[in-house]
């Protein structure tokens, strides 16, 4: 047992800068992600509306940036029935105030959960944050986070799969820059692939997939998601390359 905050380390080694561009970056992400999802940010048949559901965002960067605590509150007829709880390895962009059914922690996804924390969450989400566990083979880090669920809860994980077989060469360098890094820290670039069966193993029944194009750039027919996707894609490679150093001895 014990809290988060005792067992982190206080230095986060991730990689993207923490500042307020990168929040920017991470608002335009989610915003686009969403767009993709039509607006759903909660894919599992859960009924939301039954109160008392403990929910935990992985790699939650925070409220503003992050986003997604903040945006399933407000979908939500009345706010505060549930509990919520965010954890990134990097407590930099957690907000100073917060609602009282919310609180943040440092954790990193390579290690062990807190015993006390386990079998505790009806639902637990973690979006575009699993390569950031690697060398931990991610297969672990998921059976980690399948081991919070209560029986009966659902995990939702969302990931990119890197590929974008109809973009443009520069999108494509892109691309082709981001596997080479990841295959270079131990990532890899199937693991969005990949989740279903390590889900399967760590135990998971019912589980499905929802595959979906995320419109960068002039493929997006938004326009002001356009201009967005394009600015945080092209801010993202500073961070993926510090990553990268991070993470390797030259
Ligand atoms: C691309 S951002 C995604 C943030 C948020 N989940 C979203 O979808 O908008 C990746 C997040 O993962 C966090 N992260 C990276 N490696 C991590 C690790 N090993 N443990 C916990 N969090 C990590 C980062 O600090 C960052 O907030």
């Amino acid at each position: 047992m014990g809290s988060l905050q005792d067992q982190e380390p206080a230095t986060p080694s991730y990689f993207l800068p923490v500042n307020e561009a990168e929040a920017e970056r991470l608002m335009a992400q989610h915003l686009v992600l969403i767009d993709s999802l039509d607006g759903r940010i909660v894919l599992p048949d859960i009924d939301l509306t039954q109160p008392g559901l403990k929910i935990l965002d992985s790699g939650t960067a925070d409220v503003f940036a992050g986003h997604w605590i903040s945006e399933l509150r407000k979908k939500l007829p009345s706010p505060g029935i549930h509990t919520y709880v965010g954890t990134d390895i990097n407590p930099s962009l957690f907000p100073k105030t917060l609602p009282p059914d919310t609180s943040f922690s440092v954790h990193n996804i390579s290690h062990e959960w807190p015993s006390d924390m386990h079998s505790t969450f009806d639902l637990v989400h973690q979006r575009l944050t699993l390569p950031g566990a690697a060398p931990t083979p991610l297969s672990q880090v998921i059976s980690q986070l399948f081991a919070l669920l209560k029986p009966g809860g659902w995990i939702q994980l969302v990931e990119a799969e890197q590929e974008g077989p109809d973009s443009g060469p520069v999108f494509q360098e892109f691309l082709d820059l981001v596997r080479g890094l990841f295959t270079a820290t131990g990532a890899g670039w199937h693991y969005a692939r990949d989740m279903r069966g390590w889900l399967e193993e760590a135990g998971a029944v019912d589980v499905d997939e929802c595959v979906v194009d995320m419109a960068f750039g002039a493929k997006n027919p938004n326009e002001k998601l356009a201009e967005m996707s394009a600015r945080c894609t092209a801010k993202a490679m500073d961070g993926l390359v510090k990553h990268a150093k991070s993470k390797l001895r030259f």
